[in-house]
């Protein structure tokens, strides 16, 4: 029996535990809601930045100097960046929308295309998987029909989905993301940070059960972990 274990720190800022191996999405760790105040404690085997926002960097480089083991995974650009910052290209893994990239035991990572802006690279969500197992983390986007591609090759068993709207999806656009991703779990995140981010998990769970979709809602609170169950093998 397999546990993924989903810790969200607020904002777009994630840990994730799956087969052993942590994963830091988007390290905000410190943002205004995070009941986190100090980065000690905080390390991750791969750290992946979805796109070279500040609110997405977060504290990346302050995790990657106090952890030498961990690697950051980002598009190529911004992959770049972080190593130049690190003074080390060993320390970063570059790569681009859509290609496989193989972290070793099993471990796959794609990055998805995101319908935003950013300065290095393009925008990305991003797809963690081990054991047809995967973890979609759309990152800063609109709704974009890529979803469905995404759902339909991927089989995302969960959906990490940004609802705060202004800069990103809304609650009603998060929804029919998860329509068109149909993840057995999706989970809401980049709102409530600020008071322009002011999709409510309450109106998206609305708007969920409008669309039909089948995928059951968890909410998280700032510092919250949730587990959910891998099956192994997934089939996908
Ligand atoms: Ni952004
Ligand atoms: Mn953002």
């Amino acid at each position: 029996m397999y546990d993924i274990k989903i810790k969200w720190f607020g904002h777009a800022a994630f840990k994730i535990e799956m087969f052993g191996k942590v994963f830091l999405i988007d390290p905000w760790i410190l943002n205004p809601v995070s009941p986190e105040k100090k980065l000690n404690q905080v390390c991750g085997d791969f750290i992946v930045v979805t796109h070279d926002h500040g609110d997405h960097v977060g504290n990346a480089l302050e995790i990657l100097r106090n952890c030498p083991s961990s690697k950051a995974v980002a598009i190529y650009e911004l992959a770049s960046y972080i190593a130049e910052e690190l003074g080390s290209e060993q320390r970063a893994i570059g790569g681009n929308i859509g290609g496989p990239i193989d972290l070793g035991e099993g471990f796959e990572v794609v990055l998805t295309p995101a319908l935003h802006s950013s300065g290095k690279g393009a925008p990305t969500g991003v797809l963690i998987s081990k054991l047809g197992n995967t973890v979609y983390h759309a990152g800063d986007t609109g709704l974009t029909y890529e979803m469905k591609l995404v759902g339909e090759l991927y089989k995302p068993l969960v959906a990490l989905l940004p609802i705060g709207g202004h800069f990103t999806m809304g609650p009603r656009e998060a929804a029919y993301a998860a329509h068109l991703l149909n993840p057995k779990y999706v989970i809401p995140m980049h709102y409530g940070t600020f008071p322009m981010l002011r999709g409510t998990p309450e109106e998206f769970r609305r708007y969920l059960i409008e669309f039909g979709v089948a995928a059951e809602l968890i909410v998280l609170k700032p510092g919250e972990e949730t587990t959910v169950r891998a099956e192994v093998p997934r089939t996908r």
